[in-house]
This record gives structure tokens, C-alpha cells and sequence, in this order.
């Protein structure tokens, strides 16, 4: 007989874990409260992404004013632009839904609670009663705000708000200088925002190779960003001119003023109201505890992306969900938790796989360097980008790679060689090997392959890379 599974959450996680279960035959039912297809494909990396790319093309075409180019007139129209996301991100959920019919899958509108370990009650327009062999939570995450005074005021937004704002705004506060902190502020710097992103620690993108982030940061700072770390939010104060984000500084008081405030200090897992308590799942810290094969305390439930808050990555979300399918309906899967990029769209972007310097170190692991920096390569001046870098991170005897670091043009797109090398625990003799096509930003991946002996054919030996 068909296994039933019912999967909780219609994201990159749920969707994903449903066609992969009814692939492998089982009587799949998703059910989603929102819309099909979650935080990503609604209000976040479908939409930030359709607006960085307006973002980027006018940026690069004012940039490319000094380099030939002659253009008249330009100017943005964001209802336009607006409405090209909302059709994107449309087009995409119609997409999924389509898919999720063509498995089979069938889908119920509402808010799901567990009744009991194998009951779950949809409730929505039409409550009905579904029972389970296999649970799946995929219920995602919600952004986390800090709770000061003048938290809720009006213009005080989150990165939902931020992607359908009425017009650009003159100025912006980010609080938070992660992933969404440092996207928004190139999106909007782009468009002739003022933005200051003030950070509570000594560096931005604290996630990331400190090299990388270090570019990263100068790059926005050139784009006419400013910056405040080691700054605490305090108070968010309501002007005649707007808001006005109090923030402590080596003990001093600061205002800075923004139209709008945006807070990007991360995402909280969303556990709530979906009865985990009654059926007695454990939690910890916020977050679903699971073990390897993303199975909670109850065996055949199982809690898969940002709601485990493992990692918090559309594609994880995807990778665990079938990971979880799989190995509950009976196969071996494969999921790697090492190999796992993380991609950043800032103009230009920034990526990475596996270690960091400073992770291999704190490993206690006997590492080499190789660095490439794309001012020495072809294709990444062509495309206007001379601070870009790669870097690899290298098992010191073996030359297996453990990391791959990159910033510059397409680099969550390049990023994803790197990945693969590592999934088939190549050394950078095998990316040396592997002949990469002229002109391309790949070749600065074999090039950083090359330099960890000091055999980079585009850059002088004993040259020093800032
Ligand atoms: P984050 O964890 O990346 O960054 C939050 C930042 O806020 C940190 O640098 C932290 O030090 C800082 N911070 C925290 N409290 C603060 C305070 N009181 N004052 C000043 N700074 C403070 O979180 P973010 O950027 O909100 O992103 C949320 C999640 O969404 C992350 O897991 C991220 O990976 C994911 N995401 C992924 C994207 C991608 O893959 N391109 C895009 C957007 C989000």
C-alpha cells in the first residue's frame, strides 16, 4: 500500500520534499497557508533578486558611461519595476503548483496543527482531518526583530516591506550587516538611496572569509555606503522628517536618520500555533532538534530547512526535504552538509563553499591558501570588475579542497564548480587539469588552483594580494 505523507509548508523545503515523495510513489498532500512556494519564491530570494538585477543593469549602465557607452535619458519607473517582480514571482508560483499536480501531490489552503502523532488538521476555509504515515514540518522562518523602544513604529520595516516600497526612498537605515542587510543596501544604494548600515560586531558578513568580506565592504563603501560596526541599536525615534535609529558607539549615543528603517538581524524558525508542544516534538533554543536524516524525536515526523535552522538556505531547505523523503520512504540518501553554498547578491556578488580561513585554523587543520585576484583576469575587466578575488582553502598534504571563496561578477554561479570539486573531494591538481574555456571568470579558479604552489600563470610570482 501507498505511504502517506503530508508535508507542512509549501517552500523550497516542502514543495521540494512532496514531488521528491510522490516520485518514489507515495500518496503525497502539501499544505500551505500563504502561497506555494514560501518566503523565497514570494517575499524573498525571487523578488530581492528581480529587483538587484534592475539594480545592477543601472548601475553598470551609469558605470559604462565612462567606458563607450552613450545613453540618454535614463531613469527608473518603479511601478514598472515593481510589476516585473510581482509577474516573476507569479509566474514561478504557477509553476510550482503546476508541478505539484502534474506529481500528483494534492494541495490543502491553510494552517496545519498536529492533532496527534499521525493526525493533521488543516484549517482554513474547509477544515478537514488528514491522517500520516510520514509528517514533514517545512514551516520555515520569520524575521526576527530586536525588541527596543520604537520597534513598531510606522516605516520601521522588515525584507518583506523593503521589496514593495511605494518609491525609492531618499535615505535607509539597515540594521544587520548579513546577507539581507548587505543585498538591500546595493539594491538600494543603486537607485540613489542613502544607506547606512550600522552592525553590532567589528566586521560585516560575519559568516563569510574574512578576505572576501573585507572586499565586499569596500566595494559597498566606494557605492557611497556608510558604515557603523560595533554600533548597538537602541531606540528607533519618530522625527518630522522621518526616523531616527539611536545607536551606542564606544559608549556614545549616535542618530542616524533614515526614511525608512529596515531590520535584518536575522531570521527566527517558525514553530509556532502547528500543536509541536501537544504531540510533545522537541525544541531547542527557537528551532526543531533533528538528527541526521532530519527526523525529530518522533520517528516518522520530520522537520526539514530554516525551521531546524540548521542552515538557513532555500537550497538546503531543497537538499534536506529530499534527504528526509528518501531515507523515510525507504532509500539511502545522500546529503552532504559540508558542501553547501552560500551566495550573497550584492553588486558584484559573493559566494562560498565549505571552510573558511578562519574555520580551518579554529579546526586545528593544516591548510594552504591559493588566491587569485580578477584584476589579472580577462573576462572580469570586461565586465567592469577589478577587486574581485578567489580563494581556495586546501588540505596542506593531500591538496583536497576544503573551501572556495568568491567575490566578483556571477560568483554565485561560479561558486558552484567549487561545490562540485568538493562534493567529488577534488584536489586542486584535478581543477588544474580540468581545462577552463577562455575568456572566463572560471579560469581564476584553476589560476587560485595554481598559486596555492605558487604556480599562478596570470600573476607574478611573490606578487602581493591586498
Ligand atoms: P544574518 O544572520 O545574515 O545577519 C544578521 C546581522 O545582524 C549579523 O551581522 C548580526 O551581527 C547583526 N545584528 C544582530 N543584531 C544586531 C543589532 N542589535 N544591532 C546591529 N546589528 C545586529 O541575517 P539576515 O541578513 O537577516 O538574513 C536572515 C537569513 O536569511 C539568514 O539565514 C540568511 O542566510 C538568509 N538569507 C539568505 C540569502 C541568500 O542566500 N542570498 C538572502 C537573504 C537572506
Amino acid at each position: 500500500m501507498k505511504k502517506k505523507v503530508i508535508i507542512v509548508g509549501g517552500g523550497p523545503g516542502g514543495y521540494v520534499a512532496a514531488i521528491r515523495a510522490a516520485q518514489l510513489g507515495a500518496e503525497v498532500h502539501i499544505v500551505e497557508k500563504e502561497k506555494m512556494g514560501g518566503t523565497c519564491l514570494n517575499v524573498g530570494c525571487i523578488p530581492t533578486k528581480a529587483l538587484l538585477h534592475t539594480a545592477k543593469l543601472y548601475h553598470t549602465v551609469q558605470e559604462e558611461i565612462n567606458n563607450g557607452l552613450r545613453v540618454e535619458g535614463i531613469s527608473l519607473d518603479w511601478p514598472a519595476l515593481m510589476a516585473r517582480k510581482d509577474t516573476i514571482v507569479n509566474r514561478l508560483v504557477q509553476g510550482v503548483k503546476g508541478l505539484l499536480k502534474a506529481h500528483g501531490v494534492k494541495t490543502h489552503s491553510g494552517q496545519a496543527v498536529l492533532k496527534d502523532a499521525h493526525k493533521v488538521q488543516v484549517v482554513g476555509e474547509n477544515t478537514v482531518t488528514l491522517d500520516a504515515d510520514i509528517i514533514v514540518l517545512a514551516s520555515g522562518s520569520v524575521p526576527s526583530k530586536i525588541p527596543v523602544p520604537g520597534a513598531n513604529s510606522a516605516g520601521v520595516i522588515d525584507s518583506t516591506a523593503a521589496l514593495s516600497l511605494p518609491k525609492v526612498p531618499k535615505s535607509l537605515v539597515i540594521i544587520g550587516g548579513g546577507v539581507i542587510g548587505t543585498e538591500f543596501a546595493s539594491l538600494y544604494s543603486s537607485f540613489g538611496t542613502k544607506v547606512t548600515i550600522v552592525e553590532m560586531l567589528p566586521e560585516i558578513l560575519p559568516m563569510v572569509d574574512r578576505q572576501i568580506a573585507k572586499r565586499v565592504k569596500e566595494k559597498l563603501t566606494e557605492c557611497n555606503i556608510d558604515f557603523m560596526l560595533e554600533a548597538g541599536l537602541k531606540e528607533i525615534l519618530s522625527t518630522s522628517n522621518g526616523l531616527s535609529a539611536v545607536v551606542q558607539t564606544a559608549g556614545k549615543n549616535h542618530e542616524v536618520a533614515g526614511e525608512y528603517i529596515l531590520m535584518a538581524t536575522g531570521r527566527k524558525a517558525n514553530i509556532h500555533n502547528m500543536g509541536l508542544e501537544e504531540v510533545g516534538i522537541q525544541t531547542e533554543r527557537g528551532r526543531i532538534v533533528v538528527n541526521e536524516y532530519f527526523a525529530t524525536n518522533i520517528p516518522h515526523i520530520y522537520a526539514i530547512g530554516d525551521c531546524n535552522a540548521q542552515m538557513m538556505l532555500a537550497h538546503a531547505a531543497s537538499a534536506q526535504g529530499v534527504a528526509a523523503v528518501e531515507y523515510a520512504l525507504g532509500h539511502r540518501p545522500f546529503y552532504n552538509p559540508k558542501v553547501i553554498p552560500s551566495c550573497i547578491y550584492t553588486i558584484p556578488e559573493a559566494a562560498g563553499v565549505g571552510l573558511t580561513e578562519d574555520e580551518a585554523a579554529a579546526q586545528g587543520i593544516s591548510y594552504k591558501v591559493g588566491l587569485f585576484p580578477l584584476m589579472a583576469n580577462g573576462k572580469s575587466l570586461i565586465e567592469g570588475c577589478e577587486s574581485g578575488l578567489i580563494k581556495l582553502i586546501v588540505a596542506e598534504k593531500s591538496g583536497e579542497i576544503l573551501g572556495g571563496h568568491i567575490f566578483g561578477p556571477r560568483a554565485t554561479d561560479l561558486i558552484g564548480e567549487i561545490a562540485l570539486a568538493m562534493n567529488l573531494e577534488a584536489t586542486v591538481d584535478e581543477v588544474i587539469a580540468t581545462i577552463h574555456a577562455h575568456p572566463t571568470m572560471s579560469e581564476g579558479i584553476a589560476e587560485a588552483a595554481l598559486s596555492v604552489s605558487g604556480n599562478a600563470i596570470h600573476w607574478p610570482p611573490g606578487a602581493k594580494i591586498l
